[in-house]
């Protein structure tokens, strides 16, 4: 067992973070949180911590403001950051590009700045597959990166350019960036998921709230892309693998220092229809669609090669399709109006 540490984690209240931040106390980590709460609500953060049977302090705090962040850094000694606050909406990244460059590019360089200024010389990132913009194939390596089709890849892609600027003339920082493909899943207590903020962007919270009634049906976009199907095949990836993945990331950061890139993903690609029918499967009734076109900025494919934190971390997606299925179902069936907000 490696030795207990102290993370601060920001956008801990998230989809990801709050996962992330449940596994790490399960392994006798203490965490602490930071927030906006644009996007997530302090009741994650509560959940947490009766999942965990712990506390967690939680600070409201945008990344952007350096004194208010300097504060919780001033208060808690801190052995390393896991970054996941961000902006994450590839379509309003597009209609809003300055206000995606201004939180995840500059939040990222004010956090960078501050913890440096702390002492603190260990960071995890939570990249994207979207910084592989259109693949040049499938299963993608982590070299095959830097062409982000939108505002929120390139946001993604400036920040790993900004933490390989700074590795490369801070020579004692450690940073590991992730690359998650498509995080789903829940809990398996049912207390924690993904609960977005209006109208899902994301197939499979849109599928949910078909699911429970809040929505009509899906439309799926495209269904003439040169796949086994015609529709989108993805890299669906559970959630509670992804928090695996942090901590284990977390605990590596010590190996040595620089920049380090993993993929997240399962290796395997579902379509659109192939996730339609394994959800249908899961809440155990056939869910409404219609096919309406495609979706600008879509790419046929998009898969993991996740061989690098399997050899480096013995890391792999552990849960299957149906069981990232079951979990969604189970979150969004106890909580159907999702948190309270
Ligand atoms: C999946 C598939 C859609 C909605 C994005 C980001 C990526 C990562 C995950 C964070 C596509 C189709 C969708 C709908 C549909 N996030 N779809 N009807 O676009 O693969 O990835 O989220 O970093 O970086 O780009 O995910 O869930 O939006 O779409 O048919 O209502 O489902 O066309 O084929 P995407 P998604």
């Amino acid at each position: 067992m490696p030795e207990p540490r102290t993370f601060l984690l920001t956008g801990g209240g998230g989809f990801i973070g709050s996962h992330t931040c449940l596994d790490l106390l399960e392994h006798d980590h203490q965490v602490i949180v930071v927030d906006d709460f644009s996007n997530s609500v302090p009741a994650a953060v509560e959940r947490v911590e009766k999942l965990a049977g712990r506390q967690v302090p939680a600070y409201q705090v945008d990344l952007r403001d350096r004194r208010e962040l300097a504060k919780v850094f001033a208060a808690h000694p801190v052995d390393a950051v896991i970054h996941f606050a961000a902006k994450k909406a590839v379509g309003e990244s597009v209609r809003k590009p300055l206000q995606y460059y201004d939180v995840n590019v500059c939040g990222t360089v004010t956090l960078l700045e501050v913890m440096y200024r702390y002492g603190v010389r260990e960071l995890v990132f939570s990249s994207s597959c979207s910084v592989y913009g259109r693949p040049c194939r499938n299963p993608l390596v982590e070299a095959d990166a830097g062409t982000p089709t939108s505002p929120y890849g390139r946001s993604k892609w400036m920040c790993e350019l900004v933490l390989a600027d700074a590795c490369a003339r801070y020579g004692d920082l450690s940073v590991i960036a992730l690359r998650y493909f498509n995080p789903i899943g829940a809990h398996d207590s049912g207390l924690l998921g993904e609960d977005p903020l209006g109208v899902p962007n994301n197939v499979l919270p849109y599928l949910a709230q078909v699911a429970v009634g809040r929505r009509h049906h899906l439309n799926v976009f495209g269904h003439d892309y040169p796949t086994r199907d015609g529709t989108c095949i993805r890299d669906y990836v559970h959630v509670a693998d992804v928090a695996d993945g942090h901590r284990l990331a977390a605990e590596h950061l010590g190996d040595r220092t620089g920049l380090r890139v993993y993929n997240l993903g399962t290796g395997a690609g579902t379509s659109v229809l192939e996730l339609i029918a394994a959800f249908s499967t899961a809440c155990g009734r056939e869910l409404p669609y219609r096919f309406v076109g495609r979706r600008p900025g879509d790419v046929a494919e998009l898969v993991a090669d996740a061989g690098r934190a399997a050899r480096e971390w013995n890391w792999y997606a552990r849960h299957d399709l149906a069981t990232m299925c079951q979990d969604t179902w189970r979150f969004q069936r106890l909580n159907p109006a999702g948190y309270d907000r």
